[in-house]
């Protein structure tokens, strides 16, 4: 049966002097999640948000809190993420394995990986399920999808950028793995990074069920048109 489409609002492009305000202008709006973008400075090159702010946004809402880790050793801190209230907990694959020379230092980037490190991978998304979280595994554009591990996942996530930043460029490029996706795995598939009026449909044609936005969703004069138009995909 075909899964409603979510709509994900990414709170790194909202205003963070009044994130309560425009929590509940996403709220308004109809989004069905939030997603929160933790960046450290070394998985990505930026700058982001902690468990804390994961705290004060839970306060503010009761739908679906995503915490998405572009962080080094993610395992390390999944206990603080589940503990601030977050209800998914996305990990990404890259954080497993053995990383290529072209990224071996901690400011290059995107970081790639030779192999997944699949019963490292699995450990952590066994430590999500068993603090009662739904475990999501991240795979960056140039990051092969691994589907040994798909079994241990209740959702994947498929970036259409490179992590880091907001208001990038959707890559089309990475709409076969939500293809394959479809074909193969029955948890949610969810997509991040360039959605807009035109990629959106190419994401759910391709597989997608929920849909991460940030500055399409904020930039908008009207959240409430756009959240309800890419519902209605
Ligand atoms: C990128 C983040 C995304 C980002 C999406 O590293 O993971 O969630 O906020 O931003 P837009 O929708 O502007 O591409
Ligand atoms: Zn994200």
């Amino acid at each position: 049966m075909k899964k409603p489409i979510e709509v994900s609002a990414s709170i790194l492009a909202a205003d963070f002097g009044n994130l309560a305000r425009d929590i509940k202008r996403c709220e308004d709006a109809g989004v069905t999640r939030f997603h929160i973008d933790c960046m450290d400075g070394h998985f990505v090159p930026n700058l982001t948000v902690g468990p804390v702010i994961v705290e004060a946004v839970r306060k503010r809402t009761q739908l679906l809190l995503s915490a998405h880790l572009m962080i080094e050793h993610p395992g390390e801190y999944i206990e603080s993420y589940a503990k601030a209230g977050a209800d998914s907990i996305q990990i990404q694959a890259e954080c497993y394995g053995e990383r290529l020379r072209t990224c071996h230092q901690w400011n290059q980037w995107p970081k790639q990986i030779s192999q997944v490190d699949i019963p490292a991978l699995r450990a952590d998304l066994k430590k999500i399920r068993g603090l009662g979280k739904k475990a999501f595994v991240v795979f960056n554009p140039c990051t092969a999808l691994c589907e040994e591990i798909l079994k241990d996942c209740d959702g994947v996530l498929i970036m259409s950028v490179n992590p880091g930043f907001s208001g990038q460029q959707f890559m089309p490029e990475v709409l076969p793995k939500l293809e394959r996706l479809k074909a193969i795995f029955s948890g949610d598939i969810a997509i991040d990074g360039g959605i807009n009026a035109q990629t959106a449909p190419l994401a759910v044609k391709a597989g997608a069920n929920i849909l991460i936005t940030a500055s399409y969703l904020f930039g908008a004069g009207n959240l409430f048109e756009v959240t309800k138009s890419l519902k209605s995909l």
